[in-house]
């Protein structure tokens, strides 16, 4: 037996010794390390498949342990409604997303999974969350503070269910009311939405001074990663038909519908979701210039840019209709994350063909997977990839009902107050002997919170969440000698012989989402006509109209005394209330225009022939108009200048 020297069995011992030292130190998993020095070494250990996983983001009712672990899936998303369990607790939703993520993190790599949800008007899709106004009302505020408060709120509600990822803001600017998603859009001025992303210094976290321009910042376990949408100029389409074609010049789509990415980037957004429309034709899904050319190269976007829900689909028309060009075009055009809510091994087999026989070139699934990883190091996820239940008391706490109130308050425009100017109805007087409810949203929690709320498409009635409605609101405001009677929708005869002091009638929209919103007439919804004329022929009346957007108001304004836009303000009823009956005064200003006719559209400030029922910026009813003393003015504690 050959016996070796002491010395090279020391070397071997050594060597040994190394490699064992070697096998348990990776520098990606190291926090010490820099952020592209991680990059780097992970990238570098990644096979094809590996990194193709990353780039799909699978729907959850697709999703397990094992599949996130069998196709090294990189997120996984809930659509609108998807949840665990009907009004599913905090603590099922963790349960659900950490099992998921102990699948992800079982993979030769341990690569954490990043989870995405909807949470665009508050944690919308979860039992019990706090659900704000949506953007329709937010815009009307010009209130960027709030919007941040607002963010930071959804964001502990959205990590309190272990979720790391929301979909928003929508940064969309709205040029037509006809589009279903108008009410996700602030305004249709875009300073105004350029103004609201301070939403994602909220949700994310402030970014530090030494940032780079365009890196992407999430900062830590009560923040989350948030998505400046839809790229680009998806509210400009024609005659608002979602998901259509936005016809304008290169210089108009830069100053309507770009600005609010360049505040979004200079912010840190972590991410970007391309549109389903077409800019003169292009579809987004497809378009390089736009996607590479300009947010990835020009504004150095250096967060991740994601699909919609089957928008690589959607790049041909009929969808699907040839799916090999659409994965192709797609993935070239920029998408790095691609939602499937269906058919993820299509588009992972798919991909890793044209990527094996060069059709897609490797630099660009490096490209993707390098801002993939960026996002998920930056904000934490491999130090910290499982969530705990120490934020579940922050779903629908208190503090945060109590904010989403205020945005209420601060929502609500006031469009006309009295037939005659010296005889203002508002604010209505709490004590009087009887006073009517009616309306089919008076009572309605499900229809004050719009679209996006529990379900994808919203749910009427009060079943849905936990909230309060307008007229609960009405009844807690009122002195407690005032009877207050409710009827849905009563005839001229009842409200005549119950000799009402006045007369609170509150109407709008259904919920809606998406392109089910689309409408050509505007109109508020039957019996909400007839129960206008009912009862303010009746007697002294104030319309609510709760509503996605401008609505079809000519024909009643003259038979109205006062008139309220409330938008679509969510669980929290009671700012409807402390404005109505003055214990805080109306601030908002109209942040759309409100059209006479439909005939009209599209009508936006600025616009040669503006010929409006009520202009952007209206202010009837602010404040500064108000002959009435300061006491009117006083709202969320602070005494407006007179
Ligand atoms: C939808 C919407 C998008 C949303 C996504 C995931 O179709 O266009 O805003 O974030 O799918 O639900």
């Amino acid at each position: 037996m050959k016996i070796f020297p002491i010395p090279i069995l020391c070397l071997v011992l050594l060597c040994f010794c190394a490699a064992f030292t070697e096998a348990e130190y990776l520098k990606y998993k190291d926090p010490k390390q820099p952020l592209n020095v991680r990059i780097k070494d992970l990238m570098m250990r990644m096979t094809i498949e590996e990194k193709i996983g990353q780039m799909s983001q699978i729907e959850r009712k697709l999703a397990s342990p094992d599949i996130l672990k069998k196709y090294f899936i990189g997120s996984v998303l809930s659509g609108g409604g998807s949840v665990p369990a009907p009004k599913a607790s905090a603590e099922s939703w963790v349960n659900m997303v950490n099992e998921l993520q102990k699948g992800a993190l079982s993979t030769r790599l341990g690569i954490p999974m990043i989870y995405g949800i909807d949470a665009v008007h508050g944690h919308n899709n979860v039992y019990n969350a706090t659900i704000f106004p949506h953007n329709v009302g937010l815009g009307v505020t010009r209130d960027p503070e709030l919007l941040k408060r607002i963010g930071a709120a959804t964001a502990l509600e959205v990590r309190a269910t272990g979720i790391q990822y929301a979909f928003a803001p929508c940064i969309a600017v709205c040029r037509d009311p006809r589009w279903g998603r108008c009410y996700e859009s602030y305004s249709e001025d875009h300073k105004i939405v350029q103004s609201m992303t301070e939403i994602i210094p909220g949700l994310q976290g402030d970014l530090p001074n030494n940032s780079r321009k365009g890196v992407p910042f999430v900062a830590g376990k009560t923040k989350v990663a948030a998505c400046a949408k839809h790229f680009v100029g998806d509210g400009g389409t024609v005659k608002g038909i979602d998901e259509n074609n936005t016809v304008i010049d290169y210089n108009g789509l830069l100053s309507i519908h770009m600005p609010a990415y360049l505040d979004s980037i200079r912010k840190g957004v972590a991410t970007v979701m391309v549109s389903y429309s077409s800019w003169n034709g292009k579809k987004m899904h497809a378009n390089y210039d736009l996607v590479t050319g300009f947010l990835k190269n020009k504004l150095k976007f250096r967060g991740f840019v994601i699909s919609d829900w089957q928008g690589i689909d959607k790049i041909t028309d009929p969808p699907h209709s040839n799916y090999s060009y659409s994965v192709q075009a797609g993935v070239l055009a920029g998408l790095d994350m691609v939602m499937l809510p269906e058919n993820f091994t299509e588009f992972i087999d798919e991909l890793t063909s044209q990527v094996k026989t060069n059709i897609i070139p490797m630099s660009r699934i490096n490209d993707a997977v390098r801002r993939i990883l960026r996002v998920k190091f930056v904000m934490g996820l491999f130090e910290n990839p499982l969530a705990d239940l120490s934020l579940k008391n922050q779903l629908g706490s208190q503090e945060h009902r109590e904010l989403a109130r205020e945005a209420v308050r601060k929502s609500l425009v006031l469009l006309k107050n009295g037939k005659r100017a010296n005889e203002p109805l508002v604010p209505l007087p709490k004590k009087v002997p009887k006073i009517l409810v009616a309306g089919s949203h008076a009572d309605n929690l499900g229809n004050q919170c719009g679209g996006w709320t529990m379900e994808w498409q919203g749910v009427q009635g009060n079943d849905l969440t936990v909230g309060t409605t307008i007229l609960s609101a009405v009844k807690k405001t009122v002195d407690p000698s005032t009877q207050v009677v409710y009827t849905k929708n009563p005839d001229s005869n009842f409200v005549r012989t119950n000799k009402f002091s006045y007369a609170i009638v509150v109407v709008g929209e259904v919920p809606y989402a998406e392109t089910f919103g689309d409408s050509k007439n505007l109109s508020i919804i039957e019996p909400g006509p007839s129960t206008i004329k009912n009862v303010c022929g009746a007697v002294k009346c104030i319309v609510v109209v709760v509503s996605g957007r401008p609505v079809v108001m000519e024909p009643y304004v003259a038979h109205i005394d006062a008139l309220v836009a409330a938008w679509l303000p969510g669980t929290e009823g009671q700012g409807v209330a402390d404005v109505l009956f003055g214990d805080y005064g109306f601030i908002g200003k109209l942040a759309r225009t409100w059209f006479r006719s439909v005939d009209q559209l599209p009508m936006n400030a600025g616009d040669l022939h503006y010929d409006p029922l009520f202009p952007f910026g209206n202010v009837i009813g602010s404040c500064l108009n108000y002959n009435i003393y300061i006491p009117i003015c006083m709202h969320d504690k602070k005494v407006d200048a007179i």
